[in-house]
């Protein structure tokens, strides 16, 4: 999993080290995505005129993080900073390996031959490499990496190559090289043969353009051109500034906030300083044009603050996420809720014959949250499905099944798989998501969403209790009109009202969790139970620690410990408990009592005034009592904070620790 960014300027001229610099600070953005590599590509040579150094690449790769990719870049002693380069396309990569270990041969750009006739930054994972490698390596070709994307770098140029006439142009080359892909993709390319010219194109993973023009620009769409009608004369728009890069904002948001998404197959292409869109073929529910849309943030937004990395800050950030969700959504003086992005469905919803959650990860476990609330309170039954499986499985779905697919990004490969899958049988779908304009808040029905800000921290934290939120708020506007559902519908709605104060009120536990976490830091394993509402909490507590701290966890529900898990348990092996005054009470102390007897020594994360549950615990974290179906809001905090503090003893940069799991549901 990796940070793509490239950066064109058009007839703005600008000096070599002002391209590096803008390219080394576009990786310094996106590294928090990948750190063990990082390279770029320019052009090279040292020539009066920008075309004739474009006629040859330089590339510049460092294993380690950027900062020591700019060491390098500075010490380069043939390339000439200060020359002026009118035209001039550079991309850049900052890489968390996947395939082959960390180095400069493994580092992308990748390229074609010695003499970097075409070179390539990707992000995602391509599957049939081998088979491409194979088959490349029959034709004379030498690979010197041990990577995936090499095999695409060498497949552009074949293509070149073998090209029917001489004045293809790089957008057809790319999209005949996409049609030999399988996998995830987003990838940028530069070439000698195209002086000045970049394309970029994805599938299954996102890409993103800025584009930057000092004139007022002619148009706030981009027509895509299908084959059919691809015209020298049919482009549309001078860009003077591209970025091209990998879902975080923040790299772009420096540069511009007018931004195009490209959609799955899309291939855009800037020659000439002009941007044109190119799809082979239109498929059902293609939109003929894509919106340059303008990002409603500000660079401070996603910035840390005073926090040390954004997991942190995101974590802080919660009393004001939740708000956010519910913000215009829920009356507390009348006790209703109106979710706009459902308005037009919601009758179709009420008659549906199931509800499908479908999502990956941390999303997956607030569906695991929520699943009960959302059967009390729609009385429809529920499934939870984990998108993989459920692809897998090939389960059965039908027209009047409702499927959410919950994904803090959108993006998710395997929940946008699941989404399609579920579309082609007639399902109604709703996306949950906090990403504006990503493929599953584009291709659903309908949707809610989340509204939580960007989340640029590795470990999904705030998008998990406003999704948690979101779907409480589903289920109360499923019942809104059922008489004997009110007064339960008015205690939710309330406890939803002091939930920002008692997110607050745990928030103030950090110290406390900071000496739990310096006694458990040199474990190697800590083990979770819980149970009933909790049982979520215990599964996401178990993934944060894994994800983030590389130390053992697992999450454990607790009516399942005497059928197996109990036998880890003794003195020695850390438990977490979930005990919360609701009606899984007595049977959490049942459970207490076993953990106990086999003399484990329980830290218990339990109701504020429970002293009862204290006197069999080796230590209590006491979280305020609310409503039982958002009390899981207020129990995964502290674990949320237990793990941050944790990866900080044990050594690691929590900042730029990678979301490694986003390469692994992409495959
Ligand atoms: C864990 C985490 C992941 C994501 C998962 C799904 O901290 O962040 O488990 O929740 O990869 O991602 P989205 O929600 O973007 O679909």
């Amino acid at each position: 999993m990796c940070g793509i960014f490239a950066y064109l300027n058009y007839h703005v001229p600008k000096t070599r080290r002002d391209i590096l610099e803008i390219l080394i600070k576009g990786l310094r953005r996106l590294e928090y995505r990948g750190y063990d590599s990082a390279g770029v590509g320019i052009d090279g040579g040292n020539n009066k005129e920008w075309e004739s150094n474009a006629k040859s690449i330089q590339l510049i790769k460092q294993r380690g993080k950027v900062k020591v990719l700019d060491e390098e870049v500075n010490k380069q002693q043939d390339l000439d900073l200060d020359i002026e380069f009118d035209v001039h396309l550079g991309i850049a990569h900052t890489r968390w390996a996947t395939h082959g270990e960390p180095s400069p041969v493994n580092s992308h750009p990748h390229r074609s031959d010695k003499n970097n006739e075409f070179i390539v930054i990707h992000n995602g994972i391509i599957t049939n490499y081998k088979d491409l490698k194979k088959f490349l390596e029959s034709k004379g070709y030498e690979f010197e990496s041990e990577t995936d994307t090499e095999s695409i770098a060498k497949l552009v140029k074949y293509m070149y190559d073998n090209r029917e006439n001489d004045d293809i142009s790089f957008a057809t080359l790319v999209e005949r090289v996409t049609q030999q892909l399988e996998g995830a993709f987003a990838l940028v390319f530069k070439s000698v043969h195209y002086p000045g010219e970049a394309v970029g194109t994805r599938r299954g993973s996102p890409l993103l353009m800025g584009v930057r023009s000092d004139h007022k620009l002619s148009a706030d769409h981009i027509p895509v051109l299908y084959r059919c009608c691809m015209t020298d004369q049919d482009t549309c728009l001078i860009c003077l500034c591209l970025c091209f890069y990998y879902v975080a904002y923040s790299a772009v948001i420096e540069h511009t906030n007018r931004v195009i998404f490209l959609e799955d197959d899309d291939v855009a292409a800037v020659s000439e300083g002009r941007l044109s869109i190119h799809r082979i073929k239109r498929t059902v529910g293609d939109y003929p044009a894509r919106a340059i849309q303008t990002l409603q943030m500000e660079l401070q937004q996603i910035m840390k603050g005073n926090y040390s990395s954004f997991m942190q800050k995101e974590i802080f950030e919660q009393p004001e996420s939740v708000v956010n969700t519910m913000r215009g959504r829920v009356n507390f003086d009348n006790n209703t809720v109106t979710l706009g992005g459902l308005k037009d469905h919601i009758k179709e919803i009420q008659r549906c014959r199931r509800l499908i959650l479908i999502a990956c990860g941390t999303s997956f476990h607030a569906g695991v949250a929520t699943r009960q609330v959302l059967e009390e309170l729609t009385e429809l039954p529920v499934m939870v499905e984990l998108a993989s499986d459920f692809l897998d499985r090939n389960t059965p779905v039908f027209r009047d099944d409702v499927c959410f697919f919950i994904s803090q990004s959108g993006e998710t490969a395997d929940t946008l798989m699941a989404l399609r899958y579920c579309k082609e049988r007639g399902a109604l779908t709703v996306g949950i998501t906090n990403t504006v304009g990503s493929s599953i808040s584009r291709e659903t029905d309908c949707g809610v969403h989340i509204n939580a800000g960007p989340e640029v921290g590795v470990a999904s934290t705030k998008a998990y209790t406003s999704q948690f939120v979101a779907l409480v708020m589903f289920a109360l506007l499923m019942c809104d009109d059922r008489i004997s559902m009110q007064p339960r519908r008015r205690e939710v709605i309330q406890g939803l009202r002091v939930l920002p104060d008692l997110i607050k009120d745990v928030l103030n536990l950090d110290d406390e969790i900071k000496v739990l976490a310096e006694e458990l830091y040199q474990q190697k394993s800590v083990l979770i139970m819980g149970r009933g509402y909790h049982y979520a909490t215990c599964l996401e507590g178990a993934l944060k620690i894994k994800e983030i701290t590389y130390m053992h966890s697992e999450g454990i529900l607790a009516g399942e410990l005497k059928h197996g898990p109990l036998a880890l348990v003794d003195k020695l092996m850390p438990v977490i408990m979930i005990i919360m005054r609701d009606h899984t009470y007595i049977k959490c102390q049942n459970a207490l009592q076993q953990v106990v007897a086999r003399q484990g020594r329980p830290i218990v994360i339990c109701d504020k005034d429970d002293y009862e549950t204290a006197k069999n615990s080796s230590r209590t974290i006491r979280v305020p009592h609310c409503v039982d179906c958002l009390q899981g809001i207020l129990s995964v905090i502290p674990l949320q904070l237990l793990s941050f503090h944790l990866a900080v003893l044990r050594g690691y940069d929590v900042s730029r620790i990678n979301k490694l799991h986003f390469s692994i549901s992409s495959l």
